[in-house]
């Protein structure tokens, strides 16, 4: 991402919070023992955000790895706030994004955050309308020294080429995954530009992907839907990063393993028809 290396199987921490991501988890030792083994197993890339708990992941993080190993790149987001339902409002107004940094890096124990992404659109997905302010908000952020690259999340490909017409991103996070394409086109254009692509739910996120044909593959290969799904990713494009989450560290480790999947061109062929 940018001048930043990164690991393609990262970590995403989001679900480490309580239920509904609001609230401390049930079993902190069990958050923060896969913290540390994301690290142990040479993962370099967390994704988090303040909004999640909110504030929790990022202290689980601090708690679990500060101070922090200099390959570790945390990429976190800004432009949702949580309210007492545990709904995600958008908070894109310049103040509210300029409290949401310092958070984060309050939180975190940074002085200066790898890579912030811009939050856009709602719980329904990307919604159109300029991001101008908000982004150009960071970009001055980014000037004071407090962040070091900026990309942006749940956007429209509208909103993509916007931002990058006002200055640089590395990464854009949306949602993606084997049922859930429509970014197809947008991932190309953007690996074409060296820009990466890091799809959120990759798993499905709170409703896990099931499909015949992703189970028929994974046990064609004797392996599990799940390491089919992140192997699948990392085959769909070279600009995808993976961010997938788990509060285990025994489905941390089976991802890291089934993410490496050999998927020959009959297995691709097959779960290309699941999301078309
Ligand atoms: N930008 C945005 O708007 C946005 C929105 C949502 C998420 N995100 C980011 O995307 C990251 C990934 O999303 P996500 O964690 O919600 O969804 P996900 O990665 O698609 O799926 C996570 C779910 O899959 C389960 N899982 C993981 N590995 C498994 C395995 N080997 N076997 C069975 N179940 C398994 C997890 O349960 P266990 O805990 O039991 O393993 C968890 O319930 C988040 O952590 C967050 O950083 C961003």
């Amino acid at each position: 991402m940018g001048d930043l290396t990164v690991t393609r199987f990262g970590y995403g921490a989001m679900q480490l919070a309580g239920p509904g991501v609001m609230g401390p988890p049930a079993d902190r030792d069990g958050a923060l023992a896969v913290l540390r083994a994301a690290v142990e197993l040479g993962i370099t890339h967390i994704d988090t955000a303040d909004a999640y708990g909110p504030r929790i992941t990022n202290q689980l993080i601090r708690e679990a790895l500060h101070p922090y190993p200099d390959t570790l790149r945390i990429v976190t987001k800004v432009g949702a706030t949580r309210d007492a339902q545990g709904g995600w409002p958008p908070a894109r107004e310049p103040e509210a994004l300029r409290r949401a940094v310092h958070d984060n890096l309050e939180t975190l124990g940074l002085d200066a955050l790898d890579v912030v992404n811009l939050r856009l659109g709602n719980a329904q997905g990307p919604q159109p309308g300029s991001l101008a302010e908000a982004f150009g908000t960071l970009v001055d952020l980014q000037h004071d020294g407090l962040i070091r690259h900026l990309g942006v999340s749940n956007a429209t490909a509208e909103q993509v080429a916007e931002a990058r017409g006002i200055a640089p991103i590395v990464c854009v996070q949306n949602m993606y995954n084997l049922a859930y394409r429509g970014d197809d086109g947008l991932i190309a254009s953007l690996a074409e530009a060296g820009i990466a692509y890091v799809p959120f739910f990759p798993l499905g996120g709170f409703s896990p992907l099931q499909s015949e044909a992703l189970s028929a593959v994974a046990s064609r290969l004797a392996s599990t839907p799940m390491s089919v799904a992140l192997a699948w990713l990392l085959r769909r494009s070279p600009n995808i990063l993976l961010i997938a989450g788990t509060s285990s560290v025994a489905h941390l480790r089976e991802n890291l393993v089934g993410a490496g999947l050999a998927l020959s061109d009959e297995d691709l062929a097959e779960l290309d028809k699941i999301g078309r």
